[in-house]
Parts: structure tokens; C-alpha cells; sequence
């Protein structure tokens, strides 16, 4: 199974123009306290390379496209985000990594609390070690 769960937002098409819906505790499966966007990104400068220990959030590519790595500790994958309507669940004690960003990429993130730096993992290998001492 993948490590990456998927889900399709409700498009409304009609010629105005396309509109998107995403709802707290039904689309996302969590309630919305933060949203944050990451914009003007490079290509060769991929970001993330971090976990939560109790954070939910769920992504979208809302222009352009990026790749999304995804880490449990023992599996690693990758996926290519390229539609403002696919969203990407990112779970806790999932080691993430974005990179390869196209030049008009725009990424939404919705998140399940504040910011909050103790949430954070940084160090890969700390990582490694909460998930074996989880296991
Ligand atoms: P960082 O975690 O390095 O971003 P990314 O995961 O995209 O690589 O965050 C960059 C800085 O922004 C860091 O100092 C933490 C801060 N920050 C906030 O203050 N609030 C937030 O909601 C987020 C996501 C980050």
C-alpha cells in the first residue's frame, strides 16, 4: 500500500472558471487551525526534511507542479503533485521532503494546529530512532 492517501476535491466547472472546495473534517480529515502557502520556490532548493509527532496537515499544488518524498522510517516514495485538486494527506511521524519545483508552483497547506516548533523532528536519525523505539 502506498504511503500516500490521495483525495479528489469537489471542482466546479463552468465557463467562468473553475471552483475548488475544501472542507474542515470532510475533505481534510481533521479541523483547519492554520493554512500557510509556499510560493516564489526554486527548484534546486527543496524544503521540508522534517516530521511532527502530532500534526496532521493536507497539501495541495494550487499552480504548477512539485514532488512530495515520503518517509515512514522504512519505506521512502515519491509522488508528483500537479493538480489543484488532488490533496495529500502528510500524517504524523512522516518524514517529508518537497523538491522540483516547477517555476509557477504554488503549494496550499492546511493544518490541523498552530505552529508549533517542539512538534518538529529535524534530525533524520532521531526520526529513525522514534520510529524503531515506537515499533
Ligand atoms: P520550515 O519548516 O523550514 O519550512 P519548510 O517545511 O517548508 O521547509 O519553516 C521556515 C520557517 O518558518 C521556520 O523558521 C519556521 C517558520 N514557520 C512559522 O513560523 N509558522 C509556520 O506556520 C510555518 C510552517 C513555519
Amino acid at each position: 500500500m502506498s504511503l500516500f492517501e490521495i483525495n479528489n476535491l469537489k471542482q466546479l466547472r463552468d465557463e467562468r472558471g473553475v471552483l475548488t472546495i475544501l472542507e474542515s473534517e470532510k475533505d481534510c480529515p481533521f479541523s483547519i487551525e492554520r493554512v500557510y502557502f509556499l510560493s516564489n520556490l526554486k527548484v534546486d532548493l527543496p524544503r521540508g526534511f522534517h516530521a511532527h509527532y502530532k500534526l496532521w496537515q493536507y497539501t495541495l499544488c494550487l499552480q504548477g507542479s512539485f514532488e512530495m518524498i515520503y518517509d515512514d522510517g522504512v519505506r521512502r516514495e515519491a509522488l508528483t503533485l500537479d493538480s489543484s485538486s488532488k490533496g495529500v494527506l502528510i500524517p504524523p511521524m512522516i518524514w517529508h521532503e518537497m523538491c522540483k519545483f516547477s517555476s509557477d508552483c504554488l503549494i496550499m497547506v492546511v493544518a490541523s494546529d498552530h505552529y508549533d516548533e517542539e512538534d518538529y523532528i529535524r534530525n533524520y536519525d532521531e526520526f529513525k530512532r522514534k520510529v524503531k523505539s515506537d515499533s
